[in-house]
């Protein structure tokens, strides 16, 4: 994106994982290495925004010019987003956990020694990006992801009105864990809009953030303030 394209905007992007504690020693979490969603804030920095980058536990370093909040589960995220606002585009790429434990133990767990299946009782997490496609405060422009295995475009579609979203990034997370897009350089995505589907090639993250930054920028010019 050109370097000034962003220049007076605010952009807020989460990124990474969360964990959510069973207890102290165990959590639950989604795969993410978090570099998509490093990448756009970066390449929003660039095109001159300031960023705010709400992240989970992840080990990447914090990418130049860009304001970084460390978060542990989802409602931590949640409040460090709504805390952000108001932003004129947020891009909501964490692998939020979609359950917390209901009651995290305070001290660890222990087997109890008869072999019977220990309890779990989980509640749903709040969802970040429908939160804001209905806030008082509800940035400009909304971006999500969606991480599918398959009929990747129609459950993007479905995701767009659920979370009150405009553009869903959707990229196919088929394979093998660990394999392919979740940890890899590479992603291909499909953009989708209540104007249609853009489906982009195989593109190393970082030229996946540039476009996307680019693409956002060009919208933001195109929409009155
Ligand atoms: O529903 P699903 O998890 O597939 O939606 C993915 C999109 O919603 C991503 O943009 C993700 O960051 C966001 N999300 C969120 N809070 C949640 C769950 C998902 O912001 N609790």
């Amino acid at each position: 994106a050109r370097k000034d394209s962003l220049s007076g905007r605010h952009v807020l992007v989460t990124a990474g994982p969360t964990h959510e504690p069973i207890d102290p020693v165990r959590y639950i979490a989604n795969r993410s290495s978090g570099k998509q969603g490093f990448a756009i804030a970066a390449a929003a920095a660039q095109a001159g925004a300031r960023v705010t980058l709400v992240a989970g536990p992840v080990h990447l370093p914090t990418p130049a010019g860009v304001t970084r909040i460390d978060v542990e589960t989802a409602r931590e995220m949640l409040a460090a987003v709504e805390a952000a606002l108001p932003a004129d585009v947020a891009i909501m790429v964490a692998a939020v956990a979609d359950w917390r434990t209901a009651d995290a133990a305070e001290q660890k767990i222990k087997k109890d020694g008869s072999g019977a299946p220990a309890p779990l009782m989980l509640v749903e997490n709040p969802d970040i990006l429908a939160t804001l496609g209905r806030h008082a405060h509800r940035p400009t422009l909304l971006v999500g992801f969606a991480a599918e295995t398959q009929t990747i475009a129609a459950h993007a579609q479905a995701k767009l009105a659920k979370k009150g979203a405009d553009w869903i990034v959707a990229n196919d997370v088929s394979g093998p864990p660990g394999s392919s897009v979740m940890g890899g350089d590479d992603n291909t995505v499909q953009i989708v809009s209540s104007r249609g589907i853009e489906s982009w090639p195989s593109l190393p993250k970082q030229a996946v953030a540039d476009k996307l930054i680019e693409k956002v920028a060009h919208a933001l010019s195109a929409s009155p303030d």
